[in-house]
């Protein structure tokens, strides 16, 4: 059976990756294009419905974001969020006005037209919404009913059922709304009659298939493993699919975490017959690092050192044509969403430049996955927890939690600390709740007393965080004996170090990593 598709047409909220991802946990395939995509590119996509999501702009501006009415004469189930309901709105002949001033965060929701999209809803009276917008519907265009209002707007809900179309003022994808998983598997399975048939075990077997295809019978592929999980499941993906043609390169720069890069490697040598390459370059990289304090240059040094390493490897494999990394869809849908004129991109180039470079063909096997697809395909591929689960570690590694000059000295304190953070994590189960939970080598001594000894040495911070997406964090209430047994085993077991703190910041406006 074909997979359903939902088609997201962007037109620049910041909730749009939220839709998604939404969608996709109810078990249907969706993806994001944007807004500025023509009616026949729509049409080869294929979709079964069609979400028109939030987005900045007003209808009233003669030069904003569009869609091609023919498309409402295709049929397709469609559903309009926010500047999607006033689109809606304003192309079938309804009044889109600006509203005097912005309505932004909670709103209670009165239905006043049943129908499927309320349908099975726990709170049918003052539901909790999130709303963002500045214009709203006066009036519904001809053939459309009113579903709903709030005390500031009159058509917060409006739909054409005979013709599938369904429109929204709130965010149904938002947290803050109440039931809106609810509201939006109504569109997706009552309006549009959808089937759940998104799941990894199909994905894994389409995309074998497909890597099989793609690569041909006698190419040979190369992929830098770092041990995450995004590398981990690319490789063993490609091995399953092309078995020894595939050859995997891990880089030891020094900078892992204490025991880490073997730890991966003895797992993989053990339970796949891979291809790999464990490169011991930790002298390399320490050396171009000696007397460099700026965070953005040790990165790059970081990063161009990998490149030249990766390369020579690469030199001495004959006939690689292709590059396999672990691109997810975030970063796809960063690179083509719909973008204000302010639009700020961020982005962490770990392995960029490689492609272009080596003269490689780039092949990406996850991305059209987000993050926690990835780790449910590791679980299907038989992955272990240590992997499936492990924290994000960031591509210049403890290079950016040692503040200031990375030397050896520096590099052992740090490494010996992380260990025990990451232990006492893993041993009292708190590593598998918190996003992540590590240790920051500050470049600074302070006093202390050992004995009848005064101490001159290193602090060590502790960043233990919560987060959905790394977006935003916050610091982990973890209970203070286990903190306790950290700090105590730090201070005793680490030589260097007569201090302990703990980073009691949310990002924004801190970050995760301190840099
Ligand atoms: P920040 O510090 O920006 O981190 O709040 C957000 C998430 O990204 C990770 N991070 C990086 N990952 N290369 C990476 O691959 C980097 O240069 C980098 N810097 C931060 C960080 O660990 C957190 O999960």
């Amino acid at each position: 059976m074909e997979t359903d598709k939902v088609i997201i047409l962007d037109y620049g909220s910041q909730y749009t990756q939220l839709i998604a991802r939404r969608i996709r946990e109810a078990g249907v395939y969706s993806e994001i294009h944007p807004c500025t995509i023509t009616s026949e590119e729509l049409k080869a996509l294929k979709p079964q419905a069609l979400i028109l999501s939030g987005g900045p702009a007003s209808v009233t501006n003669h030069e904003a974001p569009a869609l091609d009415p023919q498309v409402l004469d295709w049929g397709l189930p469609i559903l309009g969020i926010c500047y999607g309901m006033q689109l809606l709105a304003h192309i079938c002949g309804g009044e889109v006005v600006p509203a005097q001033d912005r309505e932004y965060g909670r709103a209670e929701l009165f239905i006043t037209e049943d129908c499927a999209l309320w349908e099975g809803l726990v709170v049918k009276e003052g539901i909790k919404v999130w709303m963002s917008h500045g214009d709203k519907v006066l009036a519904p265009p001809p053939g459309f009913i009113v579903l709903a209002r709030t005390n500031r707007v009159d058509v917060a809900a409006m739909a054409d059922p005979a013709r599938k179309i369904y429109a929204l003022q709130f965010h149904p994808e938002v947290a803050h709304t109440e039931d809106g998983d609810q509201i939006l598997r109504n569109f997706l399975f009552r309006i549009a009659d959808l089937n759940p048939n998104w799941n990894m075990s199909s994905f894994l077997e389409e995309h074998l298939a497909r890597l099989r295809e793609e690569i041909g019978e006698n190419e040979q592929v190369i992929c830098a493993l770092s041990g995450g999980v995004d590398s981990t499941v690319v490789a063993v993906m490609l091995h399953k699919a092309i078995g020894h043609r595939l050859h995997c390169v891990l880089v030891d720069n020094g900078l892992l975490r204490l025991g880490e890069g073997e730890e991966i490697v003895a797992y993989l040598r053990q339970h796949f017959d891979l291809n790999l390459h464990f490169v011991q370059a930790q002298d390399l990289f320490l050396s171009r690092l000696k007397g460099v304090e700026d965070p953005e240059k040790k990165r790059k040094i970081i990063g161009h050192t990998f490149i030249e390493v990766f390369e020579q490897e690469a030199k001495a494999l004959t006939g690689i044509k292709y590059l396999a990394q672990g691109t997810l869809y975030p970063d796809v849908i960063e690179s083509i969403s719909f973008k204000g004129p302010s639009a700020v991109i961020k982005s962490h180039h770990n392995v960029g430049g490689l492609p272009e470079k080596m003269d490689l063909a780039l092949i990406e096997p996850l991305r059209e996955l987000f993050k926690d697809e990835v780790r449910k395909v590791a679980v299907e591929l038989g992955l272990p927890d240590f992997i499936v689960w492990r924290h994000p570690f960031p591509g210049p590694a403890l290079a950016i939690r040692i503040l200031g000059e990375v030397t050896q000295e520096r590099l052992n304190i740090l490494q010996q600390a992380d260990k025990i953070v990451h232990n006492e994590l893993m041993a009292s189960g708190w590593y598998y709740k918190v996003w992540q939970g590590f240790a920051v080598l500050l470049p600074l001594k302070t006093v202390g007393v050992m004995g009848d000894e005064r101490t001159y040495e290193h602090v060590i911070a502790l960043r233990i965080v919560d987060s959905i997406d790394a977006m935003t964090a916050d610091w982990t209430r973890v209970p203070s004996e286990i903190l306790a047994l950290i700090s105590n085993r730090i201070i005793n077991e680490v030589k260097g170090v007569n201090r302990v703190v703990l980073d009691i910041s949310s990002k924004p406006p801190s970050t995760i990593e301190w840099e």
